[in-house]
Parts: C-alpha cells; sequence; structure tokens
C-alpha cells in the first residue's frame, strides 16, 4: 500500500516536470523557428542541440523555468517579415523586443494569441501596412513603442480599451486619420509626431505637450463641449478665452466684495 502511494507521488512527478519541460521543449521549437527562417547578420548562441534554450541570448524565463517571458533580440540585423506562427507560439510572452533592426511586412496578424503580452518594442524597423484593428486581444499591454516604421492607415479606437496603457509611441510613421479619443487615465506618455494625422486632438489627450503631436495637420481646439478650462497643451491649465473675460469679471467683483467686508 504504501510503495503504490510513493509510486504514485513519483509518478504525478514525474508527469508534472515532463509538462514543464515539453512547455520550454515547444518554445524551444517555436525559438528555432523563428530564427531559421529569418535573416539575421549578428550571430546567436542558440545551440539546436543543446536539450533546452537554458542560457540563450536574450530570453528570460519565468520563475519555475518553464516557460519563456520575455524576447529581447534589439539590433542583432533581422531582416524581411516574421514568419507566420512562430513568436506567436510563445503564449506566455510576456514582454517582446525586436527594435532597431530591418524587420519589414505587415504587424503579425497571430500575435493576437500572444495574450499576455505586455512590453512591445519594435521601434526602428521597416513594418508597414495597417495596425492591427482590434487591440483588446492585449488586456494587458503597458507599454507600446511602433515608432520609427512605415506603418499607414488609421489609429484604430480599439486602443482605447487599454487600461492600463501607460506608453504609446507611434511616432515617425505615415499614419492618417484622426487620433480616437482615449480616456485611459494610466496612459503617462504618447508620442504621434511626424505622421499625417488630421482633425484635433481629443480632449483626452490635450494633458500631453504638443510636441505629442507635432509634424501633422492637427489642430489643438477642442471641437467638444469646453467647460471653464483645460490643460493648455503648452503646459499649464488656462482658461478659454471667451470664458476668461467673465470669470476675471467674477473674481473681480469677488474681490472687491472681499475687500468692502474686510475693510467694515
Ligand atoms: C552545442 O551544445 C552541445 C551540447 O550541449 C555541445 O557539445 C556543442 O559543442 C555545442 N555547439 C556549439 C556550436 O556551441
Ligand atoms: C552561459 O553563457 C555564459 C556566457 O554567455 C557562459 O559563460 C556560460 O558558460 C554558459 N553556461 C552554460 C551552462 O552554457
Ligand atoms: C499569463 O500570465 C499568467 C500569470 O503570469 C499565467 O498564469 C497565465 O498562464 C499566462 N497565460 C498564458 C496564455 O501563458
Ligand atoms: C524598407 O523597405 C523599403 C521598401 O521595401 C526599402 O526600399 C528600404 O530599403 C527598407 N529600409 C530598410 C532600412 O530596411
Ligand atoms: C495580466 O496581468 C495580470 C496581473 O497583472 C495577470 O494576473 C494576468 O494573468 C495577466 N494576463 C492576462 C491575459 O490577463
Ligand atoms: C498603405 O500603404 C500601402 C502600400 O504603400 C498602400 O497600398 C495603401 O493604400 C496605404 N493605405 C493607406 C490607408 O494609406
Ligand atoms: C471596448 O471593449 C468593449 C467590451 O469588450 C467593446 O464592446 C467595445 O466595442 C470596445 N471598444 C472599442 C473602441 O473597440
Ligand atoms: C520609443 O522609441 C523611441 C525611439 O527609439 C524612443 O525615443 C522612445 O523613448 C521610446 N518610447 C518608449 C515609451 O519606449
Ligand atoms: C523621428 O525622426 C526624427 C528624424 O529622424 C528623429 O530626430 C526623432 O527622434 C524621431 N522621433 C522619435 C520619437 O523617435
Ligand atoms: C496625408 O493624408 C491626406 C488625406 O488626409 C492625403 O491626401 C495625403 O496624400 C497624405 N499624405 C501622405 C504623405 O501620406
Ligand atoms: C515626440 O517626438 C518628437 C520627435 O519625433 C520630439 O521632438 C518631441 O519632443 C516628442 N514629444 C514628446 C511629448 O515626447
Ligand atoms: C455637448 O454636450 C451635449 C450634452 O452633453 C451634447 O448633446 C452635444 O452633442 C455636445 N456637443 C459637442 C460638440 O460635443
Amino acid at each position: 500500500m504504501g510503495a503504490l502511494y510513493i509510486f504514485s507521488w513519483i509518478y504525478l512527478l514525474g508527469l508534472f516536470l515532463l509538462q514543464g519541460n515539453a512547455t520550454l521543449l515547444e518554445d524551444k521549437q517555436s525559438l528555432l523557428d523563428f530564427i531559421n527562417n529569418m535573416r539575421h547578420s549578428r550571430s546567436l548562441n542558440w545551440n539546436e542541440t543543446s536539450p533546452v534554450c537554458n542560457n540563450w541570448t536574450g530570453l528570460t524565463y519565468d520563475a519555475d523555468g518553464s516557460r519563456i517571458i520575455a524576447v529581447r533580440l534589439p539590433g542583432i540585423g533581422l531582416t524581411g517579415p516574421i514568419p507566420a506562427n512562430t513568436i506567436s507560439r510563445l503564449s506566455g510572452l510576456q514582454i517582446l523586443s525586436l527594435r532597431s533592426n530591418s524587420i519589414s511586412g505587415h504587424f503579425p496578424s497571430d500575435f493576437s494569441n500572444l495574450r499576455n503580452l505586455s512590453f512591445l518594442y519594435l521601434q526602428y524597423n521597416n513594418f508597414s501596412g495597417p495596425l492591427p484593428v482590434d487591440f483588446s486581444f492585449w488586456k494587458n499591454l503597458t507599454i507600446v513603442n511602433l515608432s520609427n516604421n512605415r506603418f499607414n492607415g488609421s489609429i484604430p479606437s480599439s486602443v482605447s480599451n487599454l487600461t492600463h496603457l501607460e506608453a504609446f509611441n507611434l511616432a515617425n510613421n505615415s499614419l492618417s486619420g484622426e487620433i480616437p479619443d482615449m480616456n485611459l487615465p494610466s496612459l503617462q506618455q504618447i508620442n504621434l509626431s511626424n505622421n499625417n494625422l488630421s482633425g484635433s486632438v481629443p480632449r483626452s489627450l490635450l494633458r500631453f505637450p504638443s510636441s505629442a503631436f507635432g509634424g501633422n495637420n492637427i489642430s489643438f481646439e477642442s471641437t467638444s463641449n469646453q467647460t471653464s478650462s483645460y490643460v493648455d497643451p503648452h503646459g499649464g491649465p488656462y482658461l478659454t478665452s471667451k470664458k476668461s473675460g467673465k470669470l476675471g469679471e467674477t473674481a473681480l467683483l469677488a474681490i472687491i466684495i472681499m475687500v468692502c467686508v474686510l475693510g467694515i
């Protein structure tokens, strides 16, 4: 009885370890499929014969070493489109940095499988075509940097659903159309400069410096209902011209009344 008990535990433990290893083996194969199908000028130490991808450059594992959670391969001369069904199989991926390469082609549609993706750095590549229409696959997206590419088309309104978004950089692309309303309290940084955007800056983004919108065909007038004050694109809050007169009068009146009251 005791022996059976011990055996079943060993069996379960073995199954558990095998499973952990199996996902890492899958991750290894996904990475090999990626790198073997893409030109790159700097060589990597990704040795196919090593049992798993321990110690390969640019990779980070989760705490129990069973999944790859980060791939960072900046500036290694990756050229051409990202092969389909490779990176996107790393389903535990949270951080992807392929910045400063020469990757071309469209934004990979299969990245929608990367549900845990939180940090995406693809700046300084040669991506073209539209941005993904639906950003809602990536509920945890926190930093998105797609600047310095050749993306065109409009900024999808689905970005307004990214409640964890802190930084969003689309500068130096060829995006057109209007900027969607992005009422995201988490957003701390945005740069949409040097595109072909039109219309006006939505109220929700007027708190950012005007340089974030430079090099476009954008106006800073708020087309929506104006309240007494909003944040000036150049820095501090200010009162809108029409209302400032009224408020100035009110303030003056209040001061006069106060002086009178205090005088008595
Ligand atoms: C790859 O790894 C195997 C075993 O881990 C080792 O024998 C071999 O020398 C390595 N090859 C290279 C090119 O590093
Ligand atoms: C891991 O990589 C480092 C530097 O790249 C090397 O010094 C070390 O020997 C490697 N360890 C193993 C187990 O391959
Ligand atoms: C996403 O991350 C969470 C927590 O780190 C993990 O429990 C979950 O399995 C991950 N999802 C995928 C698809 O890997
Ligand atoms: C980007 O792609 C265009 C068109 O395919 C090509 O002419 C240009 O050389 C590429 N630029 C870089 C930096 O790879
Ligand atoms: C997102 O992050 C939270 C915690 O920050 C985590 O629990 C969750 O598993 C992550 N992944 C998804 C897909 O929500
Ligand atoms: C984006 O660029 C491609 C290729 O240059 C072009 O065919 C397409 O019409 C452009 N889309 C928009 C919305 O400008
Ligand atoms: C935001 O998410 C909600 C719920 O998932 C969805 O109904 C809505 O269409 C999304 N908004 C945009 C602009 O994608
Ligand atoms: C995005 O990339 C640009 C160009 O490398 C850099 O200046 C900027 O700081 C980056 N922003 C974020 C939020 O990563
Ligand atoms: C956009 O490109 C210009 C000129 O190449 C560069 O000076 C600027 O830093 C770029 N902006 C960002 C946000 O990367
Ligand atoms: C910018 O957008 C306008 C339409 O809003 C279009 O007519 C023009 O060709 C675009 N310019 C560039 C350089 O893409
Ligand atoms: C946005 O990027 C431009 C360069 O493309 C830079 O001049 C400007 O200062 C940046 N603004 C912000 C708010 O990051
Ligand atoms: C101003 O607000 C009213 C009511 O909240 C709304 O009906 C109207 O469409 C708004 N006007 C603009 C220009 O947004």
